[in-house]
């Protein structure tokens, strides 16, 4: 692939700027500058730098973050900061996207991605990925929370009520909560309908992929192979 469209393939820009990036010597491949932008490199498993930063090569992006309270998934945010402001630009810029979307009051486990099939195996409510979350809530929970939990719960939006696949108490106002959909509020709205509260929610696993425990809030990996294979062991 001509190293002008490759960079641009991964975020670096229009032809044109991916173009003055490498004319300037700006661009690194295999510890050398190129010059040309036209020269041929064969992608899969390159690594280079623009302006001394190191990149992989890859064809799809896919991302963990950790994410913080107080950031919206969205691109155009109204009262907080994007989560996309967290990445760096060439990412946003090659169309990462969040897969599925967390409250701007929850934290934890928020996958990215550019590869809209990924993105459609984890956000599709047929396919049933497990998302496991912490749920604190304002009130003690009790047994019949619990077990309204696990039977049902009734919200406007469904015909059906709405289970929990798993439910444990892990303390007197601390529950770990297994849902198999992604529908707006849905974790509120379950905790409401059962009768208390969520004080704060957080997220720690999507599929068989668990949150790292070291990955500081607010930072992002890269997620490899084992990581990719994890997740799709549940999907
Ligand atoms: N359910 C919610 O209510 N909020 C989230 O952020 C995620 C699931």
């Amino acid at each position: 692939m001509e190293l002008e469209r490759l960079l641009r393939s991964q975020g670096f820009g229009s032809r044109v700027e991916c173009r003055m990036l490498v004319v300037q010597g700006r661009v690194n491949v295999a510890g050398k500058v190129c010059a040309d932008p036209f020269e041929h490199f064969e992608p899969a498993g390159l690594s280079f730098a623009v302006d001394g930063v190191l990149w992989n090569y890859r064809e799809f992006a896919y991302l963990a973050m950790s994410k913080p309270a107080g950031y919206e998934c969205s691109r155009r945010p109204q009262h907080y900061p994007s989560v996309y402001s967290l990445l760096p630009q060439p990412l946003a810029t090659r169309g990462v996207q969040t897969v599925g979307r967390l409250d701007q009051d929850s934290t934890g486990l928020l996958l990215l991605s550019d590869d809209g099939q990924f993105i459609h195996t984890f956000t599709s409510p047929r396919k049933k990925v497990p998302k496991v979350y912490e749920v604190t809530t304002r009130h003690t929970v009790d047994d019949a929370q619990v077990m309204a939990l696990l039977n049902g719960v009734e919200l406007h939006d469904n015909a059906k009520p709405v289970e929990a696949v798993a439910c444990i108490r892990l303390d007197e106002r601390r529950l770990r909560l297994t849902v198999t959909e992604g529908r707006y509020h849905l974790v509120k709205r379950m905790i409401a309908a059962a009768g208390n509260r969520v004080e704060a929610l957080h997220r720690i696993a999507v599929g068989g992929f668990c949150l790292p425990p070291e990955l500081p809030i607010g930072q992002w990996i890269w997620l490899e192979s084992p990581e990719l294979e994890l997740l799709a062991q549940r999907a």
